[in-house]
């Protein structure tokens, strides 16, 4: 039996920080539409918002996948940008190679991937130096 479930897919543009974040407000409309409560609402608009900015600061941005079941959100961000060479690092609280333009423009805190994992119930990070990354993250309903 298939689980029936809503899917929802995204363009990140890359260096477009004027729609940066339009798709994780986009699927905080339709949790909300949903009746999704606000406290999960907010935790899966945070995880995405993080990694969309990341996509567009970092990479040359990508895609984003969301799929809504009943008890749980699935996200998949995917892009082809340089990849993570430390994984455990980049997660780490505080680690940000952003440069000082983007920081000028209040972004690059190095708080983005330990929000990510904050904010949802599993995050795997798949990456490959000068491929791209790919994250896979799951926030439950309820
Ligand atoms: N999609 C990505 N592609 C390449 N590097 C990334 C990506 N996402 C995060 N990183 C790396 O991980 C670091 C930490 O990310 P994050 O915690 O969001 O902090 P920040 O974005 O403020 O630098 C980034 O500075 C960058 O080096
Ligand atoms: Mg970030």
């Amino acid at each position: 039996m298939s689980e029936e479930c809503i899917r929802l897919e995204f363009n990140v543009d890359r260096g477009n920080f004027a729609s940066a974040g339009s798709a994780s407000e986009a699927v905080k409309t339709q949790l909300k539409l949903l009746g999704i409560n606000s406290k999960d609402v907010r935790r899966v608009a945070v995880a995405m918002y993080e990694g969309e900015i990341n996509m567009v600061i970092h990479a040359d941005g990508g895609t984003a996948v969301v799929e809504i079941y009943h008890d749980r959100v699935e996200i998949v961000l995917a892009d082809n940008g340089p990849g993570i060479a430390d994984i455990d690092l980049a997660m780490k609280e505080g680690y940000s190679t952003a440069p000082d333009e983007i920081r000028s423009l209040g972004f690059g805190a190095g708080m983005g991937l330990p929000n990510m994992k904050k904010n949802t119930d599993e995050m795997r990070v798949e990456s490959v130096v000068g491929t791209g990354t790919t994250i896979y993250m799951t926030v439950k309903l309820g």
